[in-house]
């Protein structure tokens, strides 16, 4: 923030402090009748002040009401001024500052003693006209050194009068000085009194000295007020100088650009408002420093350009970012992730700072939009480099299809997958790997072109030669494993044992008789199968699902024997017969001499298929899997049982 200094010397001086409050304490004691000759002072606010309590401000002795009691102000009054109050018979306070006072005896003096008074200053302002009015019109008032030259170039010598050169109290030092110079040397007749009032003086030698180091210089004083003015003019020669009468105008000011700021205020400014201007000064300096640094907040961004930002919050959709700017920086879901799964916070977080990429300007709106995908693929890409080199698996996400492939997003950079490498059989669709995480090798970069090609297929291969590998070192006859069907043939059902295939045949499917694998699984089944066989350096695997205890011959064994009476379920027609199940696998024969006590011509008159009978097993060879039953025998129970004692 700029500096702001105050002057050594500035504002109400002596004189003017004393005329101020001579008229406050005459105010007090004298009830409000209290008239000043000409406003007190070069400034509104005190003169306002001084209505508000009374006081009236009259141009001439004339305006004097009776009792009113009149103040001469610091500036003084000519003598005629005193001659009419004493006239007028009012009672009065000369306030007239007592270095003007001193001027009035000087040129009074000198004028009785035959002296022409020279008066530098201004012929317009009360104080001039009052030294006037002390003078007899025995004088000229010259406004700077080219009108004193005049006067001695034209009128001097027909004068051929003694010269005595006063100054206005307020008179510009520098100009003083000029005028020193332009002064012949003829001291016995040529008087010069530096009559600038060391109050003025001092003031504006440091006015003079602040200005010279600062950047602006802010004069304070009535508009009216000759040496506020003359402050101002010292200031101007040095640096750039306002001339304000109140803080308020302050803010009409361009501050700017100014790491000094200097403050001097003219005699008739009171303390009081100094400070306004201070505090005001320093409230102005913090906005331009606000506002510079908002300024600085305004600093451009350029599409493309990397940038740092903060998240400063985060919704479904977006990430809301603060990139030091004026604008609100957005990256949009679909620019900070590729991965459809995952929400903006499971990306970034509030208070992260995230590398981004602006992709798009709205000035007028303030908005800019990011991209942190576009900074994850530079830094990506040189991983994808790194990882083909050292041949590694990296995980994506596929993205697009696209002509004659896929394009997989790994770690924000687009790899391509050509068709024939993503694993996909040909007939089949791409599009089943849409948004899919999959696993790829990188087998092509191109770093000019930011390209890289991928294949799945050769991590899937990869990966089926190691799962292989690990087969084959564990695999042994009669190890159980679960294993999906992953395809049928005629002859049996291929199930993947974790990376490798093995076959189940047709026979070893069930323990019943089936025409087709499809009769007992299906594509996707999970198996619990067995090794039967292998033949390593073929590669093939004989896989057993059958179990033993679930042998329906085993089971039949178990729990059947000859002579016992079974209900079975026909089965087939046979011309010799009739198969009928006794359990689930085992069939018995009805030969068609035992369905009935008398002779059938034809099987398919008595029994039919479905259809559930009563029979005695009369004959089991469980090794030639061959069962007879018979319905005869339990329609002649006693010939029967004879013909068994007999044999
Ligand atoms: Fe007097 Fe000097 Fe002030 S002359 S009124 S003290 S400026």
């Amino acid at each position: 923030m700029a500096e702001i200094k105050t002057a050594k010397t500035a504002g109400f001086c002596f004189g003017v402090d004393r005329a101020v409050k001579l008229v406050y304490e005459e105010l007090e004691k004298h009830s409000g009748r209290v008239a000043t000759l000409g406003p007190i002072i070069h400034n509104r606010d005190v003169v306002d002040d001084m209505k508000k309590k009374g006081v009236r401000i009259i141009e001439s002795v004339d305006e004097l009401e009776a009792g009113e009691k009149a103040v001469i102000r610091s500036h003084g009054v000519g003598r005629k001024i005193y001659d009419e109050l004493v006239q007028k018979g009012n009672e009065f306070i000369d306030a007239t500052c007592p270095f003007v006072a001193r001027i009035h005896k000087i040129v009074r003096e000198k004028s009785e003693e035959g002296y022409f008074i020279l008066i530098a200053g201004d012929k317009n302002h009360p104080e001039v006209q009052g030294i006037v009015g002390h003078c007899d019109e025995n004088c000229l008032v010259f406004k700077d050194e080219s009108e004193l030259k005049d006067f001695f170039e034209k009128k001097y010598k027909k004068l051929e009068k003694k010269l005595a050169i006063v100054a206005q109290t307020t008179y510009n030092i520098l100009v003083w000085g000029e005028c020193l110079k332009a002064i012949p040397e003829d001291k016995e007749n040529i008087l010069v009194f530096d009559t600038i009032c060391n109050a003025t003086s001092q003031r504006q030698s440091d006015a003079a000295l602040l200005s010279e180091e600062a950047d602006v210089m802010i004069v304070v004083g009535g508009k009216n007020s000759s040496n506020t003015v003359k402050l101002f003019n010292v200031c101007s020669e040095h640096c750039r100088s306002y001339h304000i009468e109140n803080a308020d105008e302050l803010y009409t000011l361009n501050l700017k650009n100014a790491d000094k700021i200097g403050i001097t205020a003219g005699a008739s400014t009171p303390a009081y408002i100094i400070k306004e201007v201070q505090n005001t000064m320093a409230e102005i300096l913090e906005d331009i420093n606000f506002e510079e640094a908002l300024e600085q907040s305004f600093k451009k961004v350029h599409t493309g350009e990397r940038v740092k930002g903060y998240i400063a919050a985060l919704n479904n959709s977006e990430a809301i970012v603060d990139i030091g700017t004026k604008h609100t920086g957005y990256v949009p879901l679909s620019e900070l992730t590729d991965d459809p799964s995952k929400k903006p916070s499971d990306v970034v977080s509030v208070g992260e700072e995230v590398d981004l990429i602006v992709t798009k300007i709205n000035d007028q709106e303030g908005i800019v939009m990011l991209s942190k995908k576009k900074v994850d693929e530079l830094v990506g890409f040189d991983n994808i480099t790194k990882a083909k080199d050292e041949e590694k698996v990296l995980e994506g996400i596929v993205q697009n299809v696209v002509k004659g492939g896929v394009l997989v997003s790994v770690d924000g950079v687009k790899v391509f997958v050509p068709a024939s490498q993503t694993g996909v059989p040909r007939d089949k669709s791409l599009d089943e790997l849409l948004k899919k995480k999959v696993e790829l090798k990188v087998i092509e970069v191109n770093e000019a072109r930011r390209r890289a090609v991928g294949s799945i297929k050769a991590v899937a291969k990869a990966q089926k030669e190691a799962a292989k590998a690990a087969f084959w070192e564990t695999a042994e006859v009669g190890k159980v494993y679960k294993g999906e069907v992953k395809s049928l043939t005629n002859y049996g059902a291929f199930v993947d044992l974790g990376g490798i295939d093995g076959m189940v045949h047709i026979s070893e499917l069930s323990w019943s008789r089936i025409k087709h694998p499809s009769q007992v699984v299906n594509v996707g089944d999970v198996l619990e199968v067995y090794i039967k066989e292998l033949d390593k350096e073929a590669g093939r695997i004989s896989l057993g699902f059958k179990k033993a205890e679930d042998n329906p011959w085993v089971k039949f064994e178990n729990n059947y024997k000859v002579g016992d009476v079974v209900k079975a379920k026909v089965v087939s027609i046979t011309p010799f017969g009739a198969f009928a199940q006794i359990i689930e696998g085992v069939d018995g024969l009805i030969h068609i001499s035992q369905i009935a006590d008398q002779r059938v011509e034809n099987v398919a008159d008595v029994l039919k298929v479905g259809q559930e009978v009563e029979a005695k097993i009369t004959e089991v060879d469980i090794e030639k899997k061959r069962i007879s039953i018979s319905m005869r025998a339990l329609l002649e129970p006693e010939k029967e049982e004879e013909a068994e004692d007999a044999e």
